[in-house]
């Protein structure tokens, strides 16, 4: 037995660490940021007259550096760890995996430089240029071929349905990234989209949502198909509503983009069949909620004393939430009001910071002392502070910017008797302003959490030593 497992394949946790440190940093990046942007917002002259330090530069580096280097890092390490674990297997594919990972934070290095430099092609979530476009894809082909081979080589008979949602997200942005990115360069810099008008719109927000909806959430719904399970010590509430949740949320997501471009030139049926499939992506969305959820059913005593679990089942309330506020949202009479308003950020924010960034953190603190051979973080103590900064920050970010949203939503449209404007574009601005402030406190709280995140991990790091575990024998001689 001691021989066997001697000369036992490992797992190549290696990329996993490299990704989840990188996560961490990112995050803290990311959010730096983010506030910077949000201070930016209440006092304009922020900017200290530089460039590159302009709100409409930096903010394209915030959601890039949020969404791609902190959300991409983690979905990188969790896809990496998971399908390893769930296909009892190492990755295939030897050295893409280094590759990945150094390509990768190419790309965001190069994002950092380009976005304040003010190089940008213009579509949002897709504004780098095309030569880092080109270095995108072949990182994601990498990334495809890694996946899909150790599913392919796998010692299990079953494809756990974490698997089934990493191959959608991975299949979908590969599909949504060639397409938008679609460009006739003119000099290294520039490039113009292969689309005009209206049909440029429609190409942009077909990838737009689906990015929300495969990159933001599929591939995070993965992540928490696994962990939730893992952490609480219990199985899947059931794992058929998990493969019906699967087909229907990939099936519907596709079609919902129009949602963004009501009242625009987009013809107007186009418009109708977005609100309609949102509205349908209630009921998959709802079923994976409730289906992570419950699997705590008979295991809610741990939420008391598991900080970790408490991140992980918060982010589905968030997920509920923002998965409910989004539906109504577009349909067409309310999204007249919010569109153009805070109440679209404090909805992106409510699943990006709820959902997105506690389901994310969540997963790290159960995964980082594994990769350094520690039961735990080095201060769960820290771990509990970060939730609760963590939640309130939220909290206080997300009803800011709904009240401030509705307020100039019904500001913009008052109108007196003889049929002018009651209130002046400048007048909504400055009753904007003190919700400006109350955001950049809940930014500020979240980001305090995450410097502790920062330090927790360090520590965890240093005071373990990095471990590669052992693919178990007895599956991968079989
Ligand atoms: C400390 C935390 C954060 C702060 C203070 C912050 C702040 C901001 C601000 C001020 C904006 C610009 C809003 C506007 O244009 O009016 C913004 C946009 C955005 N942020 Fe954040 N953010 C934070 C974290 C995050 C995270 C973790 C994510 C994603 C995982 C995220 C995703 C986005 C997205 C997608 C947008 C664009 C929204 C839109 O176009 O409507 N943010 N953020
Ligand atoms: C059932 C699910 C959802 C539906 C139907 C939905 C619907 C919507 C609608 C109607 C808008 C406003 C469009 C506009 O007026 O411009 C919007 C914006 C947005 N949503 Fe959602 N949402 C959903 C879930 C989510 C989740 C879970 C996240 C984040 C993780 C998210 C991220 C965003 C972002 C980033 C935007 C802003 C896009 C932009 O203008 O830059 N959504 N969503």
């Amino acid at each position: 037995m001691a021989f066997q497992n001697q000369k036992a394949e490992l797992y190549n946790d290696t990329v996993v660490r490299q990704f989840a440190i990188m996560t961490v940093v990112w995050g803290v990046v990311g959010m730096l940021v983010g506030v910077i942007i949000a201070a930016q917002l209440a006092w304009p002259e922020l900017s200290l007259g530089i460039p590159w330090l302009t709100y409409g530069r930096l903010r394209p580096l915030h959601t890039n550096a949020v969404i791609f280097a902190f959300g991409g890092s983690a979905l990188f390490s969790t896809v990496y760890y998971i399908v390893q674990r769930t296909c009892q297997v190492r990755l295939f594919g030897g050295p893409l995996a280094a590759f990945t990972f150094w390509g990768w934070q190419l790309v965001i290095l190069l994002a950092a430089i380009s976005l304040p430099l003010g190089y940008t092609t213009g579509k949002e979530y897709a504004e780098l240029e095309w030569p880092i476009d080109i270095l995108i894809t072949l990182v994601w082909v990498s990334f495809a071929i890694i996946f899909f081979g150790t599913v392919g080589t796998r010692k299990v008979r079953h494809i756990y349905v974490a698997n089934w949602f990493f191959g959608a997200f991975i299949i979908a942005v590969a599909i949504l990234h060639l397409v938008n990115s679609a460009e006739i360069p003119a000099g290294w810099t520039k490039s113009y989209s292969a689309y005009a008008g209206v049909q440029d719109a429609m190409v942009q927000w077909w990838y737009g949502h689906n990015a929300v909806g495969f990159f933001l959430t599929a591939a995070f719904l993965g992540m928490m198909y696994y962990f939730i399970p893992k952490q609480a010590g219990r199985p899947v509430y059931s794992y058929r509503l998990s493969i019906v949740h699967f087909w229907a949320l990939i099936f519907t997501y596709m079609w919902a983009g129009p949602h963004h471009l009501h009242y625009t030139a987009l013809p107007d049926w186009t418009q109708s069949v977005g609100m309609v499939f949102s509205l349908i992506l209630l009921a998959p969305s709802w079923g994976g909620m409730i289906n992570g959820i419950m699997t705590l059913s008979g295991a809610w005593h741990k939420l008391r004393d598991d900080p970790i679990l408490r991140f992980l089942i918060v982010s589905l309330s968030f997920y509920g939430m923002s998965t409910f506020e989004g539906p109504m949202m577009s349909i067409k009479t309310v999204n007249a009001l919010s569109h153009y308003t805070d109440w679209t950020v404090g909805h992106v924010h409510s699943g990006a910071l709820g959902w997105v960034g506690l389901v994310t953190m969540g997963s790290m603190y159960h995964l980082i002392p594994k990769l350094f051979g520690q039961k735990q973080m080095y201060s769960m103590k820290a771990v509990e502070v970060h939730f609760w900064t963590a939640t309130i920050g939220i909290v206080i970010y997300i009803a800011a910017m709904w009240i401030a949203g509705v307020m100039q939503g019904l500001m913009w449209r008052a109108i007196n008797p003889d049929g002018t404007l009651t209130y002046t574009f400048v007048e909504g601005v400055k009753a904007t302003y003190p919700f400006y402030v109350l955001r950049l406190l809940g930014g500020l709280l979240y980001l305090t959490g995450m410097i502790i995140m920062l330090w927790n991990t360090l520590k965890t790091a240093t005071t373990g030593r990095a471990v590669n575990v052992a693919v178990p024998a007895a599956v991968a001689h079989a």
